[in-house]
């Protein structure tokens, strides 16, 4: 059975001089201050008493406090963890924050001299404009780099909004034809009527409304790279001729007899699975096989969220220009609320979100209130912004307050889905109702979600 202390504090820090100074600070404050010297010390005093937080030290031999981080919220999602981290390397910090911690006070400013930092090692790395520092990121570069010093065919797989259009260019610039034209054509938004004579060209008179002779995308791409998006899209004609044109490397214009020969490296792109496709009789297998040469996987941003920190600092200085100079960066609930979103968008998306907070903003810094309602709604988005709350110099009562009140309300008043979301017992829950006075609500609550 779990004790629970209405002022206790945990401290977990493997540094005796710290970890008094810690201890020190927080009886200052009100508090009552337990320490430990180790992550594993502090897991095992969690069966027996409930602190209402935890310092937590990132730096530590034996269990390190990112694997201490991640076993207390297994065990507690939503008990508020302030992470120390004194000098921990900005991918600890990035992790930490996944797992819903926040840095505290003495962090915080860090954060922000961190993220440029890390933006300055992306930029380094010669894809610019491409940001990302995830293993699947740099997995992508290495691939990049392998491919730029070749002519292959490439298929870059990948959801909307993930950057396949970025990376195909970054491909060609960073290869030997990059003093060439680079052509995107998007075959989904071409009507199928069209799409022949806008990719092969046509002469004169070829058909109705075809005044002049019109030079094809291919012809244009000479000497470049050709990017034919959304290529799952193109009919069974379009494939036969594409495929033609890949055997021979020439083609006709429309309503033309001559052959038009064209140097083009083809880059494809398409959020379908080809293979299925294939499979299904829909794609060609003979001109997969000439446009898979090699298949580039971009990775949906769900996957990739160490990303989130740094395409977010980037976007904000790309549109700082244009939309509000005031605002440098983010709060770290802010952060906390975009690392717990989806991004069924991709990058995209997050690029439009943080377009609008930034027309929203009133500060220098984004805040979670100037980011959407579908972001800040769900659980671990609340969890997030209350957390942050206590760094950011509020209370630990008015986050545990927030807390409770958010659990209520999305499980309309019903008590026992309310502890189960905040994984707190019933005398517990009972106590902080009293507490915070909020037991008139659960009726109001129960009343206006209608249950
Ligand atoms: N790694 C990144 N760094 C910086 N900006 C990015 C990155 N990835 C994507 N973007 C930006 O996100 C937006 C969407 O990228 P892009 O158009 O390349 O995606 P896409 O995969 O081609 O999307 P769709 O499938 O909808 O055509 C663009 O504004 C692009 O500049
Ligand atoms: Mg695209």
């Amino acid at each position: 059975m779990t004790n629970e202390s209405e002022n206790l504090i945990f401290v977990v820090d493997d540094d005796a001089a710290m970890r008094a100074l810690v201890e020190r600070w927080l009886k200052r404050e009100g508090y009552e201050a337990f320490g430990f010297d180790g992550g594993a010390e502090c897991l095992e005093a969690l069966s027996e008493d409930m602190p209402e937080a935890i310092c937590l030290d990132m730096n530590m031999p034996g269990l390190s406090g990112l694997e201490t981080l991640e076993r207390i919220r297994e065990r507690f999602p939503v008990l508020p963890v302030v992470v120390l981290t004194a000098d921990g390397s900005a991918g600890t910090a990035v992790q930490a924050m996944k797992l819903g911690a926040h840095e505290n006070a003495i962090a915080h400013g860090r954060m922000a001299q961190r993220v440029t930092q890390l933006e300055r090692e992306v930029e380094g790395r010669g894809y610019p404009g491409i940001a990302g520092n995830s293993p699947a990121m740099k997995a992508v570069f290495r691939q990049l780099d392998r491919l730029a010093v070749t002519d292959v065919s490439v298929v870059i797989h990948g959801e909307s909004g993930t950057g396949k259009e970025l990376i195909a260019r970054a491909l060609h610039q960073s290869s030997s034809r990059s003093k060439g034209p680079f052509i995107a054509v998007n075959s989904a938004a071409i009507p199928e009527n069209l799409l022949e004579s806008e990719l092969f060209g046509h002469e004169k008179g070829a058909f109705t409304g075809a005044a002049t002779r019109r030079a094809g995308r291919f012809e244009e791409a000479n000497h470049g790279t050709i990017f034919l998006d959304e290529i799952g899209e193109l009919s069974a004609n379009v494939q036969a001729k594409l495929l033609r044109v890949l055997q021979e490397r020439s083609f006709q214009r429309l309503g033309g007899s001559a052959m038009i020969r064209s140097d083009f490296r083809l880059i494809t792109a398409t959020h379908r699975n080809l293979a299925d496709d294939v499979r299904a009789g829909r794609f060609r297998e003979d001109l997969f096989f000439r446009l898979a040469v090699f298949e580039l996987e971009l990775p949906p941003l769900r996957r990739r969220k160490e990303d989130i920190p740094v395409l977010a600092q980037v976007f904000i200085r790309h549109h700082r220009d244009t939309i509000n100079p005031r605002v440098t960066g983010l709060t770290p609930a802010a952060l906390g609320v975009l690392l717990a979103h989806d991004w069924p968008g991709n990058v995209r998306e997050l690029q439009n979100v943080i377009q609008r907070a930034m027309v929203v903003a009133n500060g220098e810094e984004i805040d979670a209130v100037d980011l959407p309602d579908r972001l800040r709604s769900t659980p671990a988005a609340a969890a997030a912004i209350q957390t942050e709350a206590v760094a950011d110099g509020g209370t630990l009562e008015d986050a545990s307050k927030r807390l409770l009140v958010a659990a209520l309300q999305k499980h309309e008043g019903n008590a026992s889905a309310a502890m189960r979301e905040l994984n707190i017992g019933r005398t517990r829950f009972y106590r902080m109702l009293r507490k915070f006075d909020l037991e008139g609500q659960i009726d109001e609550l129960r009343k206006s979600g209608g249950a």
